[in-house]
Formats: structure tokens, C-alpha cells, sequence
């Protein structure tokens, strides 16, 4: 583990850990991949406004999302299946979260239940969901997260129908808890050909889903509500209007409608049209510390990690995934202090240029 010096180099061990079928699903994109390479690369396109002479001794990552104190502003995506990366599945993510003491937004594609995530860790945890065409089955799946003592909803409003990835496709994509499935939800979808998981969203998901339907959300849950997978100014405004409590933006980590833009181009548009009404998450392509760093400047109150937890997961089990974390907060540290940020509040737009600007 000591070897290990950066979040990109579990991407390596988890291709030798894992059978080709499963690296291609975790690592894979759209079609072109064109927008997979762009939330790496448009990161990259921002420079740093550093200021210096700043006392720097004491760095304070700490920050709250909804009310829930977590050590730094990274948290965990949900990612679906993670027993095909690791034996002990969503468990082990869950106790990393909680050693790292961040949040862990549970992916309605688990592999482990409910109460299995809640009764391994004391981490904070959200639950992820998709609303299925049986209302009933995300319905029961909610109350049971609130039982459990799950802290929000996050809902994904990006998957009306799978993206077409090409590797699921040609690899005929199927996990064994998509047969026989003992996580949040059953199926009896048993696909033959293509990717499975394409042949499960089509027949389970309801692509009827609109913005009247967080009304039905609220009227079954007590729960905060937060939106994942708008990059737009309309929907910032929808969902601001629609009484949700928070945004994730989103482009499901470049798996769903190639040639959406990078995530953190379109940040700011969204952040501009919230006006501080509701939080505003971002993930896609955090890579870094310096990736968590530009993405507050640009107003994020935090980032989700997607790809780079399942990797270590696949890696190093829990072990791996609390070294992801660390990692990133050592980074992170690292990028405050050079930039003369103690404290997350003090980071701020003048820290960074993004390609548009001027010196
Ligand atoms: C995902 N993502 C996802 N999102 C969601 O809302 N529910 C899910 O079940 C999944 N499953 C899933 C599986 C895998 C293998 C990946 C890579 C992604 C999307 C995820 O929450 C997040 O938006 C992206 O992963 C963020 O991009 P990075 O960090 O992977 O670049």
C-alpha cells in the first residue's frame, strides 16, 4: 500500500483484481467516451490563483453537508454492485466511510441490503434511488433506508433508459446479483443478450419520471431530497422551484448521454442560477486534491468519488477504499495550504482561472 502515491495507480491493481467483464463496467463510458475523458480533462484546464503569505499552519477541511459534519469536502458516489469488486460489497465501503468520517450515499444498486450497511458502520449514510415503473418497490425501499437511520434521498434523474455502453454490450455485461439478487431490490430479469444491466433499467425504471413526481417523493418521505445528474441553468431552477434540498451535478460519471459537458464547465451556471438557496455537489472526474480545491472555488460545497472508491475497493477491499479518501484529503490539504486557504471558507472564486479567463 505504501507503493501506492496516487488515487489513478488503483485504477491499475483493479484491472489485475478484477475479471474484464466487471473492470470494463466500473471503468467504461458512452459510446465515444468523449465526455469520460473531458471530466478528467477539463479539470485540468484550471489554474490556480494562489495567494501566499497566508498562516497556513492549521488547515481545516472540516465542512457540513445538510447539517452532518464530515472531516473534508469529499464524499462517496453511489456506484452500483460493489460485491463483484470486493467480496464484502457496500460493508466495506461503508466502514472506509466511516473511518474517513464522510458520507456514503448508498447506490440503489447494492449488493449488500439496507440494514446490512447500517448495522456495519456508523457513518453517515444517504440513500441513492431510482424510482422503478412498480412505485411500490422504491416506495418500500425508502421506508426502509428511514428506518435504518439514512439521513437524506438522493435522487438520479439522469437514467430515464441506460446510456449505451459499448464494453457491457460486447461483454454481454451480467452480475450474478442481477439473477439473483440479495441487495436493496429484486428482478426477475434474466437478459440473454447486450448488457443485462441495459436489459434490467429498461424493464424496471420508469422513464415517465418529471418533476411532479418529487411531490410524490415528498409525500412519502420526511427525508431531505437532493437531486443528482442536472447541468443545466433551467433544472437548477426546476429543482430550486420543485423544494428539493440540494443538487448534485452530474453527468453519472460520463456513463449516460455522451458529449455532456464536463461537469465542472457547468458548475458555475449552476451555482449562479441556485444563489445559495439549496447546496450544490459536483462529481465526474475528481481525480485530485486539486480537483476537490477547484471545484468549492467554483461553488461546490462538495465532491463525490465515483470510479476511484471502486477501485480501491477492488484493490484493497476497505484498506483500499480508506486509502482513496486519505489520499484525496492529504491532496487536498496540500492544495489549501499552497493556495492560502486555512479553512474552506476562505476559498474562494478569485483562487482560481478557468481556459475563459485572462490573466
Ligand atoms: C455509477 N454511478 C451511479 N450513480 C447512481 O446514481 N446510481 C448508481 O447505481 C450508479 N452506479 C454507478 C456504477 C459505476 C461503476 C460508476 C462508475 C458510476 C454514477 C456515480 O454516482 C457518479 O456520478 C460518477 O461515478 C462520478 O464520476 P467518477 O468519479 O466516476 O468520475
Amino acid at each position: 500500500m505504501d507503493q501506492i502515491v496516487n488515487v489513478d495507480e488503483f485504477q491499475e491493481l483493479a484491472k489485475q483484481a478484477l475479471p474484464k467483464m466487471y473492470f470494463d463496467f466500473y471503468n467504461g463510458g458512452a459510446e465515444d467516451q468523449h465526455t469520460l475523458k473531458e471530466n478528467v480533462e477539463a479539470f485540468r484546464r484550471i489554474m490556480f490563483r494562489p495567494r501566499v503569505l497566508v498562516d497556513v499552519r492549521k488547515i481545516d477541511m472540516s465542512t457540513k453537508i445538510l447539517g452532518f459534519p464530515i472531516s473534508a469536502p469529499i464524499m462517496i458516489a453511489p456506484t452500483a454492485m460493489h460485491k463483484l469488486a470486493h467480496p464484502e460489497g457496500e460493508t466495506a465501503t461503508a466502514k472506509a466511510a466511516a473511518a474517513c468520517n464522510t458520507i456514503m450515499i448508498v447506490s440503489f444498486m447494492s449488493t449488500c441490503t439496507i440494514e446490512e450497511v447500517a448495522s456495519s458502520c456508523n457513518a453517515v449514510r444517504f440513500l441513492q434511488i431510482y424510482v422503478y415503473k412498480k412505485r411500490d418497490v422504491t416506495a418500500q425501499i425508502v421506508r426502509r433506508a428511514e428506518k435504518a437511520g439514512f439521513k437524506a434521498i438522493v435522487l438520479t434523474v439522469d437514467v430515464p433508459k441506460l446510456g449505451r455502453r459499448e464494453a457491457d454490450i460486447k461483454n454481454k455485461m451480467i452480475s450474478p446479483q442481477l439473477k439473483n439478487f440479495e441487495g436493496l431490490v429484486s428482478t426477475e430479469v434474466r437478459p440473454n443478450e447486450g448488457s443485462g444491466v441495459e436489459a434490467f433499467a429498461a424493464s424496471t425504471f420508469d422513464a415517465s419520471l418529471s418533476w411532479k413526481d418529487i411531490e410524490w417523493l415528498r409525500s412519502i418521505t420526511k427525508l431531505p431530497i437532493l437531486v443528482k445528474g442536472l447541468l443545466t441553468r433551467e433544472d437548477a431552477l426546476k429543482a430550486v422551484e420543485a423544494g428539493v434540498d440540494g443538487i448534485v451535478v452530474s453527468n453519472h460519471g460520463a456513463r449516460q448521454l455522451d458529449y455532456s459537458p464536463a461537469t465542472i464547465t457547468v458548475l458555475e451556471e449552476v451555482v449562479h442560477a441556485v444563489r445559495g438557496r439549496i447546496p450544490v455537489l459536483l462529481d465526474g472526474g475528481v481525480r485530485r486534491g486539486t480537483d476537490v480545491f477547484k471545484a468549492l472555488a467554483l461553488g461546490a460545497q462538495a465532491v463525490l468519488i465515483g470510479r476511484p472508491i471502486v477501485y480501491g475497493l477492488a484493490a484493497k477491499g476497505e484498506d483500499g477504499v480508506k486509502k482513496v479518501i486519505e489520499m484525496l484529503k492529504n491532496e487536498f490539504e496540500i492544495t489549501m495550504a499552497l493556495s492560502g486557504c486555512p479553512t474552506i471558507d476562505d476559498i474562494t472564486r478569485n483562487h482560481v482561472r478557468t481556459e475563459n479567463e485572462r490573466l
